[in-house]
């Protein structure tokens, strides 16, 4: 019998899925888990994710480099916000940074009870897909969404990773049905579908019109990211 994989559309939903024993992959695509992928892969040694700002800013010292956002800008006193442009090799190789989102960050946490903890973008889709084909065990896709509401690109993102899981893996899922059709949709020009998202259109509205299209650079950042003792690294 082959591992299941399953979707969990928004936060609200994953107490009715059990994770244990199960790799949990955590997915905000606009833009934490986009943004934690960038910066592992240009050389950051670890990245702390927390839930709230005071705890964020409580990291500040000589080692700490404190990130983040909420409601999509940058948080007052933080050295970064949530772009995945902030993150260049020349700021951030060899630093350790605790970052806080309105929406990912929150996620990892929830995720604690799973067998193992992953970190999903566009960015390292590829080298995610090759893991979880190789691990051979129950994947469970948690889409971050926003506040609590399921969201058009991280669905879309669940459908590219169960497409590519279709021979390693099965299901009996809805959510991963309504995934793979966005895909069909999408997938002619998936970052002009998304211009349709809430969230890419709260970035215009932010005067932010670089990110989707950033955040969508498939296979730019190939990095497997894994959550271990508290903190995000490059495994
Ligand atoms: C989040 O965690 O909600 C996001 O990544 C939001 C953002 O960066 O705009």
């Amino acid at each position: 019998m082959k591992p299941t994989v399953e979707i969990v559309l928004s936060p609200l939903l994953l107490p009715l899925t059990d994770i244990k024993g199960k790799v949990v992959v955590i997915i905000d695509i606009l833009r934490a888990t986009s943004t934690i992928c960038a910066a592992l892969d240009n050389g950051a040694k670890s990245i702390t994710p927390v839930i709230s700002v005071e705890e964020a800013l409580s990291y500040q010292s000589d080692s700490y480099l404190v990130a983040g956002e909420r409601n999509g800008e940058k948080a007052e006193g933080f050295d970064f916000g949530n772009s995945p442009l902030e993150y260049s090799r020349e700021v951030i190789e060899g630093k350790h940074v605790v970052l806080t989102t309105t929406n990912g960050t929150k996620c990892i946490h929830a995720a604690k009870d799973a067998d193992e903890i992953l970190i999903g973008s566009f960015f390292n889709l590829s080298v995610l897909v090759d893991y979880l084909q190789a691990s051979n065990k129950p994947v469970v896709l948690f889409c971050a969404g926003w506040k609590n509401q399921v969201n058009l690109e991280d669905t879309l993102y669940a459908g590219y990773i169960t497409q590519a899981l279709s021979n390693s893996h099965e299901w009996e899922s809805d959510p991963v049905e309504m995934a793979l059709d966005l895909v069909e949709k999408a997938k002619k020009d998936p970052t002009h579908y998304l211009t349709r998202a809430s969230h890419a259109k709260r970035f215009k509205r932010l005067g932010n019109n670089i990110d989707l299209g950033v955040c969508m650079e498939f296979n730019a950042h190939p990095v497997l990211v894994k959550y271990h003792n508290n903190k995000l690294v490059s495994a």
